[in-house]
C-alpha cells in the first residue's frame, strides 16, 4: 500500500535523507505516510539520527503537508531552502526545495 525509502548520509550519519515516500492512490489521506515516517524515524532516532532531509517540488501540496505535520508531531523546527532551480536540470523539471527537520528526539 505504501513505502518510504531513504539513506543515512555517509558524510553526516546524524542525518537521514528521505528519497521517496509514496502511498497507493486508493489509500491516501488516511495517515499512512505519516505512520511510515514516524515508524522509520523512531528506529533511526534511537540509533543516533537527529535530522531528516528531503527535497520536494513546490507544487506538491500533499508532500509539503506531510513533512510539516511530521515536524509538528516531533516538535522539531523545519527549515526550507531552495536547492535546485528549474534551469539546473538538463530537461524539463520542477525546482526542488530542501526541507530539513530537526533536531529530533529532544525529549
Ligand atoms: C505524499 C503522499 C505520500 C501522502 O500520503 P498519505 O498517506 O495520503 O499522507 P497522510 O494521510 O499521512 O497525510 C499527511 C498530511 O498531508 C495532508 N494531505 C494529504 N493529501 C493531501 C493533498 N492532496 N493536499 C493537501 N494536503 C494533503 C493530510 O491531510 C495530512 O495532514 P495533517 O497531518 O495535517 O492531517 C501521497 O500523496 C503520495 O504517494 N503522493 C505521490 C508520491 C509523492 O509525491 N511523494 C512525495 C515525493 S518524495
Amino acid at each position: 500500500m505504501g513505502f518510504v525509502i531513504g539513506y543515512r548520509r555517509p558524510d553526516a550519519p546524524d542525518t537521514a535523507l528521505v528519497w521517496q515516500v509514496a502511498v497507493d492512490d486508493a489509500q491516501r489521506g488516511r495517515g499512512l505516510a505519516g505512520k511510515l515516517l514516524d515508524g522509520l524515524f523512531e528506529r533511526l532516532v534511537a540509533d543516533g539520527v537527529r535530522y531528516l532531509d528531503t527535497t520536494i517540488t513546490p507544487d506538491n501540496d500533499a508532500s509539503i503537508r506531510l513533512f510539516e505535520s511530521f515536524a509538528k508531531r516531533w516538535d522539531a523546527p523545519l527549515e526550507r531552502t531552495a536547492l535546485f532551480a528549474a534551469n539546473d536540470f538538463p530537461d524539463e523539471h520542477e525546482p526542488e526545495d530542501l526541507f530539513r527537520i530537526g533536531p529530533l528526539g529532544k525529549a
